[in-house]
């Protein structure tokens, strides 16, 4: 894992926008997975604005949701759709025939997520999957206890979870108690991870995914098992790391040795 701790939020989110953006120049054709929560909305912000000041392109670019709760429309205020389109979606040239977000209110959670599986396969799996980190350690809505095998499928979600999501919903009753989630199998099989965090309330969280024992517990440790995982977080983030200097030495070198093997 390659990690990489920013200053503050601002700094977190232009660093991984520049990691994305970086991605779609080199692949037009890019399938990206994408997370909602509070964390990206800055790195959203800021792929915003290089589509407009710099015109980067995400017209034939393909994008799959890691998750949306059971039970809401897409039109619904709270759900991770319209969450998407507020905040990147409807900002971009994104085709919105290659969007795709699991659908909360479909008949058939059991088909549906059959179908989500196979569309991510008939696109060539997810090139770069985009990850946020709850609380309690879940990737996407992998909950504690989530096999690092699983597929997409319908989750219980955490009491810790439906207490962190009740900020978006009127009151806490209101938050779904289900989610369609893409799994950890499904989550490792992408080429590449990014996973952002920022905050204090992330800082223990994120001392055990990246430096504690694999552990389906806390399912982002599952990015242990990637090879090309990157971990971009903010200074209150990482403040429970014990190996700062270390990583800040690597990544103050990786230009260094990319010079000199000429990259
Ligand atoms: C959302 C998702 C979740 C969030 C996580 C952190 O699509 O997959 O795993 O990334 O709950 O949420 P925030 O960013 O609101 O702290």
């Amino acid at each position: 894992m390659e990690i990489i701790i920013a200053k503050n939020y601002d700094e977190m989110s232009r660093i991984s926008a520049e990691i994305i953006a970086a991605e779609v120049r080199k692949n037009h054709d890019l399938t990206l997975g994408l997370a909602t929560g509070d964390t990206p909305v800055g790195t959203y912000k800021e792929l915003v604005k290089l589509y407009k000041e710099e015109g980067l392109d995400f017209s034939k670019i393909t994008t799959f949701n890691l998750d949306e709760y059971v039970g809401l429309a897409p039109l619904h205020e709270n759900s991770y759709n319209y969450f998407m389109k507020e905040n990147l979606f409807n900002h971009v040239n994104i085709n919105p025939s290659r969007v795709y977000v699991p659908q909360g209110n479909t008949n058939d959670p059991e088909i549906f997520c059959e179908w989500y599986e196979n569309k991510i396969k008939e696109a060539g799996g997810i090139d770069l999957q985009i990850l946020g980190i709850g609380r309690d350690g879940h990737i996407a809505f992998n909950e504690p206890g989530s096999s690092f095998a699983s597929r997409t499928r319908v989750k219980a979600l955490y009491k810790e979870t439906i207490e962190d999501n009740a900020r978006f919903f009127k009151k806490e009753e209101d938050v779904p108690r289900f989610a369609i989630t893409m799994g950890i199998g499904t989550i490792l099989e992408a080429r590449k991870i990014l996973l952002i965090a920022n905050g204090k309330k992330k800082a223990d969280v994120c001392a055990k995914f990246i430096e504690g024992p694999v552990t389906s517990m806390i399912t982002a440790s599952a990015l242990q098992l990637h090879c090309h995982a990157t971990v971009v977080l903010d200074e209150e983030a990482a403040s429970m790391l014990t190996r700062t200097e270390y990583y800040n030495w690597v990544r103050d070198n990786k230009k260094l040795v990319q010079k000199k093997i000429g990259r």
